[in-house]
């Protein structure tokens, strides 16, 4: 790492490269290990810090309000790495393997109802499967029963809607 981008930490405008995080990456991406944290040792955008320092500022005096979520800070290749957004150009399938494989494997306990869904079983999802699929991943950030959890990941709306072509039934 420190040989690929040696302004690093004070400066991470050259990313690392680091052929052991890819190939732990690309494994994550296949649903076979949890996402490795980001390669590089700071992860953050300058610009954003910015911003949402200054938004958190303005938050703190008023009573009750919602603080901004710290990942606002993070870099785009930063957020993707990690899946908090999804790897760009990825077809539905494995949309859905990086962004939901993590918890939906049917490796976790058979008593767990997030088993009833595993993203390599997607050719045997039955019509009731996928609708509640849908109606998941359409529900507001703010719902609890919005997939994939807001706390953890986004999808876009392109994303959901290549979703919801993959699982309808004229696919
Ligand atoms: C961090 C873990 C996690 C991720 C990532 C995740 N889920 Fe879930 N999911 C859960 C848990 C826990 C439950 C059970 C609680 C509930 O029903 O909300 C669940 C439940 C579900 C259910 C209902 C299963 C049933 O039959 O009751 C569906 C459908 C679902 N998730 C779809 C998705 C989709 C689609 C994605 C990816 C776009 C996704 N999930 C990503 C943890 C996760």
């Amino acid at each position: 790492m420190q040989a690929s981008a040696p302004g690093q930490p004070a400066d991470n405008t050259v990313i690392g490269d680091s052929p052991t995080w890819q190939a732990l990456f690309e494994r994550a991406r296949r649903g076979e290990v949890i996402p490795p944290p980001f390669a590089d040792i700071k992860i953050t955008d300058p610009e954003r810090v910015v911003t949402l320092a200054q938004r958190w500022r303005a938050a703190v005096d008023v009573p009750d309000a919602t603080l901004p979520d710290l990942r606002q800070t993070m870099r785009g290749e930063a957020e993707r790495a990690t899946f908090v957004r999804a790897w760009p150009g990825q077809s539905a399938r494995e949309l859905l393997v990086q962004m939901c494989g993590q918890c939906h494997n049917g490796r976790s306990d058979p008593s767990l109802s997030k088993r009833n869904f595993d993203v390599f079983g997607l050719d045997d999802l039955s019509a009731a499967q996928r609708d509640l699929i849908v109606d998941r991943l359409r529900r507001p950030a703010e719902d609890r029963y919005r997939m994939p959890p807001t706390f953890l990941r986004a999808l876009t709306d392109d994303e959901v809607a290549l979703v919801e072509r993959f699982l309808s039934d004229d696919r």
